[in-house]
């Protein structure tokens, strides 16, 4: 194990909550040395299961239309028995702008929110991402929300459902980015939604039938890998065991 990766971890394996913050190196070093997370989220006996896959929603703006867009997608999901499908509201976990001292890899967080957030996401195999776009890009409470977690997102698999003028294109992308920095494998079959046509005064969501007829085979990507992606993480176990 490398000295980096013993800087911030404790006897029972996990890095300290208790991590004195002057111990954090210097962001380059965090930048140039990144290593190879050693995986705690998501435990190998469930490989033997049903991949639980989260919806998790990517605004919390008052009035936001994210909210039916996602759940929208959990009642679509029902009735498939090959994953496990939950909706996860970042609203829910009221995570104010990061206040994590530590860069999340480390995952000694010294905040009540971060530890119910990380909590919560470590258990799942794959996301889907309902993801608004603002100023062309994604909305801020999502990428907040990522922001606060990296390890229990790791060699996971995830689907990104979109909305916005032009279907959230602009986001969508820009949201693969961050998520390949979080080593999220994104599929490629992803679903957009438009303003326009998919909602009625840009507001009540009324998807037509041509789009929300490309969740389905999304989702069928999307199952697969995160089943898949359960060995990998049993054998990135094993190598830094
Ligand atoms: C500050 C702001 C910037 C926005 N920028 C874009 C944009 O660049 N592209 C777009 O398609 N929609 C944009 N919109 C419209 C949002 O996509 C739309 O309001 C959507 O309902 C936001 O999702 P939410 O209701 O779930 O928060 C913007 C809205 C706001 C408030």
């Amino acid at each position: 194990m490398s000295w980096f990766k013993n800087l911030f971890r404790s006897s029972n394996g996990r890095r300290s909550a208790e991590t004195p913050v002057e111990q954090t190196p210097a962001p380059e070093a965090a930048e140039v040395a990144a290593p190879a997370p050693v995986v705690e989220a998501a435990p190998a006996e469930r490989a033997a299961g049903l991949p639980r896959i989260a919806i998790v929603t990517g605004s919390t703006r008052p009035g936001r239309v994210n909210g039916s867009v996602a759940e929208w997608v959990l009642a679509q999901t029902e009735g498939r028995t090959d994953a496990e499908f939950e909706l996860v509201d970042i609203a829910d976990f009221n995570l104010p702008l990061l206040d994590e001292p530590a860069p999340a890899m480390y995952q000694s967080y010294q905040n009540e929110h971060t530890e119910a957030w990380s909590g919560k996401i470590a258990g799942f195999d794959g996301f889907i991402f309902v993801a608004s776009e603002y100023n062309h890009t994604v909305g801020p409470a999502l990428t907040n929300a990522l922001s606060f977690l990296n390890v229990e997102f790791n060699n996971k698999a995830a689907g990104i459902v979109s909305y916005g003028s032009m279907g959230g294109v602009r986001s969508a992308e820009h949201l693969r980015n961050v998520l390949a920095e979080l080593q999220i494998a994104v599929v490629r079959n992803q679903v957009m939604f438009s303003l326009f046509t998919d909602f009625e005064n840009f507001a009540d969501f009324k998807p037509t039938e041509q789009n929300a007829g490309t969740l389905t085979p999304m989702v069928d990507q999307l199952v697969p890998w995160a089943k898949g992606f359960t060995t990998i993480r049993t054998e990135l176990l094993a190598v830094s065991a």
